[in-house]
């Protein structure tokens, strides 16, 4: 066997990308799966309180990490197992149970943040923060103010999941595939969300100009009420059956934390800190994003109709008092 050593000015960067994720329940497990079918980080760290649950899931990824692309995956119930991550998924949090909404969540979880961020950012000082755990858009606002992190580094993942909702119904609805549907949901990642039909198109079609002929027809009045219904209430629907949502959450994270690593540019509604977003501010919801390595590049200020206008402004105010009434 001969050997050679190689001129170290030659060898390629060793440096490979990290995502952590914090909280191994339904949605952390899921997520982390999610992140290693599709290759998104070459190291996938979880974190849980929980040792035995946390060693227990980390246990059976790795077991698994033959069939997907490169991977390791180690957890842990020390936080240091998110040092130096590049991409930072809080995930942890109270459960929402069936018929409780997720602001009902708001208390509980934002006082986990205050004990979670501090030794997190220590650890991960540079990382692209994207929280998860809900009521999100609140758990964002004050995860920014408890970790002091500049809002370009710390978001939430908003309607991301709420628009794939809708856009899954346009594509039934219409007869086409999903992804010639373009299509977001804005605003709170719960029950004031607003659908921006005037901005929808169907593959180059402006949705409300949609005439194809049959059952595959136009999006009336009546239909885009059905389904914008549909979409607010799907996942009270799942919780309902199964106790949880994990699996398009944990996609849709998924493609979030790509869309960083990558360094995508990639138009993503996600949850960030609003500064005078048609005059909305100091209040985090959801908008058309740009999401690159850095986190939130700019947010599109897509043409609304006057009442897409209302509805964001409301939703706006009742996100803000809700933070207001825990200290924030
Ligand atoms: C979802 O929409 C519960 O926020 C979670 O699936």
């Amino acid at each position: 066997m001969s050997t050679h050593t190689p001129d170290p000015a030659l060898e390629p960067s060793r440096r490979t990308t990290k995502l952590a994720v914090v909280g191994a329940g339904a949605v952390g497990a899921t997520l982390a799966y999610a992140a290693l079918m599709r290759g998104a980080a070459r190291t996938v760290a979880l974190h849980d309180i929980n040792a035995a649950k946390v060693e227990a899931e980390a246990l059976d990824l790795q077991h698994g990490v033959q069939f997907v692309p490169q991977a390791e995956v180690i957890g842990s119930d020390d936080i240091a197992v998110c040092a130096d991550a590049d991409v930072v998924v809080v995930t942890a949090g109270a459960k929402q149970k069936p018929g409780q909404s997720r602001i009902d969540l708001a208390g509980a979880t934002i006082g986990l943040m205050k004990n979670i961020l501090p030794p997190l950012v220590e650890v991960a000082p540079n990382a692209v923060y994207i929280m998860v755990t809900n009521p999100v858009d609140v758990v964002t606002y004050a995860s920014l103010k408890i970790s002091g992190l500049p809002p370009q580094q710390l978001f939430g993942s908003g309607t991301v999941l709420d628009s794939s909702r809708l856009r899954y119904l346009i594509a039934e609805h219409c007869g086409v595939a999903v992804q010639n549907v373009h299509a977001y949901i804005a605003g709170e990642h719960g029950d004031s969300e607003i659908p921006l039909w005037d901005s929808a198109s169907i593959g180059a079609v402006p949705l409300l100009e949609w005439n194809r002929s049959g059952e595959h027809g136009p999006l009336t009045e009546e239909v885009r009420a059905t389904i914008a219904h549909e979409v607010a209430n799907s996942a009270y629907r799942i919780i309902e059956g199964k106790g949880a949502t994990n699996y398009a959450v944990g996609l849709a994270g998924t493609r979030i934390i790509e869309a960083v690593l990558n360094n995508e540019h990639s138009v993503l509604p996600v949850s960030s800190l609003l500064d005078d977003y048609y005059g909305i501010g100091d209040v985090c919801l959801s908008v058309p994003s740009i999401v690159g390595r850095r986190g939130i590049y700019d947010t599109l200020q897509i043409p609304l109709s006057d009442s897409e206008y209302d509805g964001l402004k409301k939703s706006a105010d009742q996100l803000r008092s809700v933070a207001r009434q825990f200290g924030f």
